[in-house]
């Protein structure tokens, strides 16, 4: 008997985009899995702080990457990451653990030990995968990519709402630079650099909501038979 492969709708961009928002929703309106890539970064990124290990200690970063000993525990809300036994669910969201994970995203053999999980959860009914490399590197035979991009403000401006909302005290103008320089790391890196890929969708998403983005990503995949 054939087998059926799971089906894929990859999507990429930087952050402040609303790329984790969009692939969360699809997820639960669809049922499908969900891929949080960039969760698997900033758990190396962490670690990696944790133990004092040096960004250019690469072969120690990309050991440390195979090795990962995260649980993700499924919960009524957002899942739930242990790491070594320890929660740390809203700890690896922190600003500074998104810089040390553009710092570990770019050693190769981190990207390389982190593929066999990204790849793992290809699932029935399907899979949704958020990040900056699903379309060109991690599933590149995805049945639908899309791209979402926004101005470096209006991103900067999401993310500080997101923190104000949050009770956090944060000033927009680190933020802003906080953004541009991780564009630019995650740009420009050898491996898996963020750019999308030949045959995505790229939509801009500085003057859309989440509703309509939704709309429109949900039209596409009608479109091509995925949902
Ligand atoms: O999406 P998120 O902000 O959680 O990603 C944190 C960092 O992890 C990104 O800035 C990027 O450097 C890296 N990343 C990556 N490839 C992915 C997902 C995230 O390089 N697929």
């Amino acid at each position: 008997m054939r087998q059926t492969i799971a089906p894929v709708v990859a999507i990429d961009g930087p952050s402040g985009t609303g790329k984790g928002t969009l692939s969360q929703r699809l997820a639960s309106l669809l049922g499908w899995h969900f891929l949080d890539s960039g969760v698997l970064y900033r758990l190396v990124g962490y670690l990696a702080l944790k133990r004092g290990i040096a960004w250019t200690e690469t072969d120690a970063l990309g050991a440390l990457a195979a090795a990962l000993p995260v649980e993700f525990r499924t919960g009524v809300e957002e899942a739930e990451i242990l790491l070594e036994g320890e929660c740390v669910t809203g700890r690896v969201r922190d600003e500074i653990i998104g810089a040390a994970a553009s710092q570990v995203a770019a050693v190769p053999a981190v990207r390389a030990a982190l593929l066999a999980r990204q790849h793992e959860l290809r699932q029935p009914p399907g899979l949704i995968a958020d990040g900056r490399d699903m379309g060109t590197v991690v599933f590149p035979d995805a049945g639908l990519k899309i791209f979402l991009t926004a101005s470096p403000e209006i991103r900067a401006q999401r993310r500080y709402n997101q923190l104000k909302g949050k009770g956090i005290d944060v000033n927009l103008a680190p933020l802003l630079e906080d953004i541009r320089a991780r564009d630019e790391r995650d740009a420009q890196r050898a491996v898996a650099p963020l750019k999308p890929a030949d045959d995505a969708i790229i939509l801009d998403t500085t003057r859309l909501g989440i509703v309509e983005v939704e709309d429109l990503v949900m039209r596409l995949m009608h479109a091509r038979g995925l949902a």
